[in-house]
């Protein structure tokens, strides 16, 4: 699957782990070869449970969302008895996406000639089949999609060899209790176009030692010399009081968590309030990030404007992070660069991820 120079991609040097204080980033080709953007989609994301949406955005009989988890089409949906299931967003007959038809039963049906399934994937019916020979509808349903829920979130994932969600995230529900993201209500969705390679975004949101020359508003709202960074065998949290100036964050009280959850997941959480990205790679060179918005009451945080001035502000700070990680793309693809060193400080998290990253390739490697 992979072409020649794949070996000097993955040399022995490349796949160490080093501890921190010694330790090189990651090489800059892993951040624009092709032979490496394949390899992540094969090996990475088809083996890793993905965030697909909020139970409460598809909450009503026939409600459905689709994505695409590692450019596999995905279909979840709510289903006549309630449940939230998923499938290959494949019709069977040639390949055409399916779109959901709201009736007394919750029917898929696709979008190029018609066939149509029912919403636990059996195919119902065909047009002008009669002629057809040696058939059974029966070997023609649509493919499930595993999925669990955690706290509200839906993840999907499209291959058993993954870790389970539980250790992907354990520990997280203590830390953050007594808020319970399942209670949070839906607000929007904003896709940003980022002209970078996924891991650049996320090594970005990794750290916040770029925080007081890129976000220079932010550190006014932040106190940095708090500011910490734990990691668990899946995931990390950084976190940092307020000052005690009134914000718009810091006038409820309460910490602000942002957990990362590997490969490309976050959950930025306030009280009262979660912003989920989730950064999807589009090629070498480009990535999609997805932020979605959550309140504990939509209707009274709207009218007092603070979802406006919330989405307003984390917009600004978005543009802030796009722009130097198209920069830094730059810098990466450039002749001058190629590995470079960690703050042990300051960086934890971005070792943290490389060196999973690493040991996720040294293991797709010794299988493939
Ligand atoms: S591809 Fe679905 S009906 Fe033809
Ligand atoms: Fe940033």
């Amino acid at each position: 699957m992979m072409a020649k120079n794949s070996k000097n991609l993955f040399s022995e040097e490349n796949l160490n782990v080093e501890p921190i204080q010694r330790a090189k980033t990651i090489p800059s080709r892993w951040y624009f070869e092709p032979d490496l953007f394949e390899f992540e989609q094969h090996y990475l994301f088809q083996n890793h449970w993905q965030y697909v949406c909020h139970e409460n955005q598809i909450s009503e009989v026939g409600d459905s969302y689709t994505t695409n988890i590692a450019r596999n089409p995905v279909i979840i949906l709510r289903t006549a008895d309630h449940e939230v299931k998923a499938f290959f967003n494949v019709c069977k007959h040639r390949g055409g996406p399916l779109a959901v038809k709201k009736g007394t039963k919750t029917v898929l049906q696709c979008q190029y000639h018609g066939w149509t399934y029912l919403d636990d994937g059996s195919l119902r019916g065909i047009p002008d089949w009669n002629l057809v020979e040696l058939f059974d509808k029966k070997d023609f349903g649509l493919e499930p999609v595993e999925i669990k829920v955690w706290q509200g979130l839906i993840f999907a994932r499209i291959s058993k060899t993954t870790p389970e969600l539980s250790s992907l995230l354990s520990g997280i529900e203590k830390r953050i209790s007594p808020i319970n993201l399942g209670d949070l209500q839906f607000h929007s969705e904003h896709v940003y176009d980022v002209e970078c390679n996924w891991k650049v975004y996320v090594d970005n949101f990794l750290e916040g030692y770029h925080i007081p020359i890129v976000h220079p508003e932010l550190a006014n709202l932040l106190d940095y010399r708090e500011y910490v960074t734990e990691t668990q065998t899946w995931h990390s949290l950084q976190h940092s009081p307020f000052k005690a100036q009134e914000s718009m964050y810091s006038q409820n009280g309460g910490e602000a968590y942002y957990y990362f959850i590997f490969p490309n997941m976050m959950l930025n959480i306030l009280p009262g309030r979660l912003q989920v990205n989730t950064v999807v790679p589009v090629s070498p060179t480009k990535c999609k990030v997805i932020f979605s918005y959550f309140y504990d009451d939509v209707e009274a945080k709207q009218k007092s404007g603070l979802i406006d001035d919330d989405i307003a502000y984390s917009h600004d700070i978005q543009l802030e992070d796009v722009e130097i990680c198209e920069a830094v793309q730059c810098g990466l693809q450039s002749r001058a660069y190629d590995q470079g060193r960690f703050s042990v400080k300051r960086e934890q998290g971005v070792y943290h991820f490389q060196s999973l990253l690493k040991n996720e390739f040294r293991k797709a490697i010794q299988k493939s």
